[in-house]
């Protein structure tokens, strides 16, 4: 198996099996577009017979803050380590840029306790990920996802205050 960074000839791939767990809620529905935008994002998992296995990606905050999002692999291939072994290159890749603390929204938190993330009781800790995907989510006040998070919760954001972030988780946006 290798894990390696994607190209954007892995975007179809990747477009079809993010979107095939989309509509249940277990990954966020992401355009064909936005993948292909973000396609440095990615990290991607191949047999050695270069058949795709399943991706994951990290997106950057900034320095104090990196999410993990649309880790996924193919069913057939699942509980092969392919996924572990995708979380891990991306956790390898959030220290090669310094950042301090990598965050993640799922609703299987047992598959993260083992890589070192912990629970995040007070989502508003994370108002960066609250501003970017959060407030636009139908699923704002009935969310079924857990915050976890790995390394120091940040101290800064960027894209919104954690007042105003808490404000919107109360009042609705
Ligand atoms: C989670 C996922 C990426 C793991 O990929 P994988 O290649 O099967 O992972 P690994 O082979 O490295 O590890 C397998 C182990 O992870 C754990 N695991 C897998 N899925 C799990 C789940 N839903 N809940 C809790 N633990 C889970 C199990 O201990 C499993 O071991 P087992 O096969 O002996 O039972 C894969 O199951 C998947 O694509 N799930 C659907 C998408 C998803 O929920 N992604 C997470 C969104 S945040």
């Amino acid at each position: 198996m290798l894990v390696r960074k994607a190209r954007l000839q892995d975007a179809t791939n990747i477009y079809e099996l993010v979107n095939s767990l989309s509509a249940d809620g277990t990954l966020l529905r992401r355009a064909f577009a936005e993948i292909c935008e973000n396609v440095r994002d990615f990290t991607v998992a191949e047999s050695d017979e270069g058949v795709f296995l399943g991706c994951g990606a990290l997106h950057l905050y900034g320095p104090h803050l990196a999410e993990v999002r649309s880790i996924v692999v193919r069913p057939p291939a699942k509980s092969k380590g392919a996924g572990g072994k995708l979380l891990q290159a991306l956790l390898q890749e959030a220290e090669s840029h310094g950042v301090g603390c990598v965050c993640l929204f799922t609703r299987i938190p047992d598959f993260f306790f083992r890589y070192g993330f912990r629970v995040v009781e007070e989502r508003t800790a994370l108002p960066d990920k609250i501003y970017k995907d959060c407030q636009n989510c139908p699923r704002l006040h009935r969310c079924d996802e857990v915050a976890m998070a790995r390394g120091n919760l940040p101290k800064v954001s960027i894209l919104g205050s954690k007042i105003e972030a808490e404000q919107l988780v109360r009042l609705g946006g």
